[in-house]
């Protein structure tokens, strides 16, 4: 029988490869540069599995090109580049990779606010500028971290794999979330519960663990900005959209906020002029960036494919409902 045709946008990684070609005949995107949009939709019409990237968005007019496809496999935790109510409509599955890359994200996220408080991004352009002229009391001095309130917006995966390294910076961490946790994690991780309002007027550090959906779209706005310590810091690892880049901009440049490090952006590849600021540090979306986590990722996305189309139940469905229509 012939093999199930699928699209991967990526090359993916060797280990994923490995796995999808065992059960699909798989056309790789072998391009250092992303696909153009065109190239992804030409790609995709005569697949019955598509591998895709946050990049790549999943929608009715994906999904109109693509009359076989079967599954969408997002090699990300977070998919809403992913129209999943019309996947469910049209009969596609569709997965992401969550579980695998909390403790790199909580890594990452706990490295930008280590950098954006300790100036490291300044005293590394000072180091390598050949200007430096030695130690001084007062250069680049930044705020500490251990003692502070570690504010964390989204209390989930990853956002308990963060309050899990705090522990050790003997930090005082509250959170806010939709669902307060179980009494024995809050417990365990010595968390407290803030209401909204009263972690932003508390907090040193904010940082942020949510995802995107509607609910969250523009959650940090100008109010939340003014509400802050204007010593405290706003760290974000989950998603642009999540903050309002010229609210922010516009806190910082009243001195509301001390800084910020951020990972992620309202419409990146493009970046706030505004943000290119001295106090803000800047990633371009790293988080889950380490070669062993990107690696389960993609293996991830693979085996989510492979067990559609061997019969068995994906391991990772955003929408099983759409089993029931096969
Ligand atoms: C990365 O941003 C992810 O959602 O996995």
């Amino acid at each position: 029988m012939a093999k199930p045709k699928v699209f991967a946008t990526h090359q993916l990684f060797e280990e994923a490869r490995q796995i999808l070609n065992a059960a699909c005949d798989v056309e790789y995107w072998a391009n250092e540069e992303r696909p153009p949009r065109e190239e992804v939709l030409r790609h995709v019409k005569d697949k019955e599995g598509l591998v895709c990237l946050l990049t790549e968005k999943v929608n009715d007019e994906l999904l109109r090109v693509a009359p076989k496809l079967r599954i969408a496999a997002n090699v990300a935790v977070g998919y809403d580049n992913i129209d999943v109510a019309t996947c469910t409509k049209r009969g596609v599955v569709a997965t992401n990779t969550p579980g695998v890359l909390d403790e790199t994200t909580a890594d990452f996220a706990w490295t930008l606010m280590m950098a954006v408080a300790r100036r490291l991004a300044e005293g590394e352009q000072l180091a390598r500028s050949g200007n430096w002229k030695g130690w001084n009391l007062d250069q680049l001095c930044g705020a500490d971290i251990w003692g502070k309130t570690l504010g964390l917006v989204g209390f989930g995966r990853i956002g308990r794999a963060v309050a899990r390294r705090a522990l050790g910076f003997q930090m005082k961490v509250i959170y806010t979330d939709a669902v307060k946790a179980p009494e024995e994690i809050a417990k365990s991780l010595n968390v407290e519960y803030r209401d909204m309002n009263t972690l932003l007027a508390e907090s040193d550090f904010i940082s942020l663990h949510v995802p995107l959906m509607p609910e969250t779209r523009g959650l940090f706005d100008s109010p939340k900005f003014y509400r802050m310590k204007p010593t405290a810091f706003l760290i974000n690892t989950s998603r642009g959209p999540v903050v309002e880049e010229a609210a922010l901009v516009a806190a910082l440049d009243a001195k509301k906020i001390a800084g910020a490090a951020l990972d992620v952006y309202e419409n990146e590849p493009f970046i706030h002029p505004g943000l290119k600021r001295p106090n803000v540090v800047l990633a371009p979306h790293l988080a889950s960036a380490s070669l062993e986590t990107r690696t389960n990722m993609a293996v991830m996305a693979a085996k989510n494919v492979v067990a559609l189309f061997t019969g068995q139940t994906p391991p990772n469905m955003l929408n099983p409902a759409v089993l029931n229509k096969f």
